[in-house]
């Protein structure tokens, strides 16, 4: 079958500021990131995706550009990004970059220049409305907290930023932008990029006529699948994406399955595949992640499920528990409370997600079962998300107490994710000999690379051997998913079916054991498990087990 090899590829994400440092100044780097080239393909992934890596003054993390085409100085220079892609390419490991189009950093050469005056030749490259009554324009919230307009006094006009205010929104409607951006894309395809990561990309087509209208919901929802969306995104994909095979995901906040099919249709007109947030809204997160809330099993099981159906043969999906946004998945959807539950958990999760279909997504320091970090102070915080929800919540609404909201943080907070990758129990886990630019999870002196590597029973070489049978088993990409013991609350199994071949994947979410129908299972091969010995029709806690058989006649 020939089919796309994104289609049989794992991605690893790296964020580059907490990967490996190789300067020592507490950030990580490219070069650090050349260094831990054979770790990665120890492990065995075919693509990296870079977390931003141009110019930028880090409002957020990147994910404010100044520059698309140099690179941050605190990460390298250009030509340790050309050694890291062609050192990638020797050992056939891929490389998309992440960019960010929806708005640019407002020290961008655009933004400096279109605040100027109301009639400069870049005026119209970013969203600029007179006030509405001397007041902003309407009440849309940005993501980051507070209203998504901001004023400049100079001109008397606000612009829009779905994101921070140093973040404003470019206009899409603009075919000068359109162009800008797809001259950016070819600028690095021409550089031997393997693809992109674009960052809300279905944000960037605003609806006119929403601009003076007040909404129940914050401004990124109501811009979302814009009316010109697919228009912008086939310019693209004519441009540039069909210029190569090359790996398109689009991080596509609040879209349906009836949205992600016109986003990633398997005639490739568009983007290879979407990133979509469905099931980060399975204890209410994506809505409001300041709480307690935890998820249940079968809301889980039916959101991936009715994923799995509705894109199958239809479009493509990725398969991901967490990225640089989210908490870490062990300690959302796992359990951390002893090593044992930590160390079944974190595989079980792993076994559940890679035997869907669908590009699978680590991210970095999830194949060692990284935890959430259990930080007790809000100085040891770095992201801008969530100090501007402390300071929007505890501060200004007081609605919530400032120890509820230390507690919410080190459930939810974005940092959780971004603590420096776990290499080994040295100093600083080995990432740097520099204080780090924020904190270490002090639970690197028992998870980290080092250990894991050497113990054939890790989680890292459970992650090892998913991504080896991804490739050896075509079921596991092609296979059609249906889901059984539907209403099961501790239980998720799955079957995928494929020719004449099947596999059934139990995973035990509890700390309980559980029994399972095992009458179904007919000459199996056992293709992995979490624990060393299986008894059939029970699993004990937080057990995961694939069978493969072949179909009865
Ligand atoms: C999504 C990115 O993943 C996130 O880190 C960033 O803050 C926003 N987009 C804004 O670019």
């Amino acid at each position: 079958m020939n089919m796309e090899w994104w289609k049989k590829s794992v991605v690893y994400q790296i964020y580059v500021k907490s990967f490996q440092d190789s300067n020592n100044d507490g950030v990580g780097d490219l070069q650090g990131i050349i260094s831990r080239l054979d770790y990665l393909k120890t492990l065995g992934v075919d693509v990296l995706w870079l977390t931003p890596i141009f110019k930028s003054p880090n409002d957020d993390n990147g994910y404010d550009i100044s520059d698309y085409r140099s690179i941050q100085s605190e990460f390298g220079t250009m030509s340790d990004f050309e050694e890291l892609l062609d050192k990638a390419h020797q050992k056939d490991i891929k490389i998309i970059l992440d960019l960010v189009f929806n708005h640019t950093s407002d020290e961008h050469f655009w933004f400096q220049e279109s605040k100027k005056s109301k009639n400069n030749p870049y005026r119209d490259y970013y969203i600029w409305k007179e006030g509405n009554e001397g007041d902003v324009p309407n009440n849309w919230t940005s993501c980051f907290q507070g209203s998504a307009w901001e004023l400049d006094e100079k001109t008397n006009e606000y612009y829009l930023h779905l994101f921070s205010k140093k973040q404003p929104d470019l206009n899409w409607q603009n075919p000068k932008v359109r162009q800008e951006c797809i001259d950016i894309m070819n600028y690095w395809v021409d550089k031997g990029v393997d693809g992109f990561r674009l960052d809300v990309i279905n944000l960037i087509s605003k609806d006119e006529s929403q601009y003076y209208v007040d909404s129940t919901i914050k401004g990124h929802q109501v811009c979302a699948n814009g009316p010109h969306i697919h228009e912008y995104i086939q310019e693209m994909n004519q441009k540039v994406f069909s210029r190569k095979e090359l790996l398109t995901v689009g991080e596509t906040p609040a879209v349906t399955i009836e949205d992600a099919k016109k986003y990633a249709p398997l005639d490739n007109k568009e983007l290879s595949m979407v990133f979509q947030f469905e099931l980060m809204n399975v204890d209410g997160a994506e809505v409001n992640k300041w709480t307690d809330q935890r998820f249940s099993l079968k809301d889980l099981k039916q959101i991936m499920s009715r994923w799995q159906v509705g894109m199958y043969q239809q479009a493509w999906n990725s398969l991901f528990w967490n990225n640089h946004d989210q908490p870490r998945c062990v300690s959302r959807f796992g359990d951390t409370s002893s090593p044992l539950c930590h160390e079944k958990s974190a595989k079980m999760l792993a076994i559940c997600l890679h035997m869907m279909q669908g590009t699978p997504y680590i991210y970095q320091g999830e194949e060692l079962g990284m935890t959430n970090v259990p930080f007790n102070s809000l100085d040891d915080y770095r992201d801008i998300e969530t100090f501007n929800s402390y300071k929007q919540l505890v501060e200004i609404e007081k609605s919530v107490s400032h120890e509820d909201m230390l507690r919410y943080m080190r459930k939810s907070s974005r940092d959780n994710a971004r603590t420096p990758m776990q290499w080994n129990k040295e100093k600083n886990a080995g990432f740097s000999e520099h204080i780090p630019w924020i904190m270490m999870n002090p639970n690197y002196q028992t998870i980290n690379a080092e250990a894991e590597m050497k113990d054939t029973n890790s989680i890292f070489h459970t992650y090892q051997k998913l991504i080896q049978l991804r490739k050896e088993y075509e079921i596991i990409t092609l296979g059609k998913y249906e889901l059984i013991m539907k209403n099961d609350e501790n239980i998720y199994a799955y079957k995928r079916l494929y020719q004449d071949e099947e596999l059934y994947v139990y995973c035990n979410f509890t700390d309980k054991e559980v029994s399972y129908d095992a009458s179904i299972l007919n000459n199996e091969k056992v293709l992995i498990q979490n624990y060393n010995q299986h008894q059939k029709g029970i699993l004990k806690p937080y057990e995961s087990i694939v069978f493969y058989q072949k179909s009865r006649a």
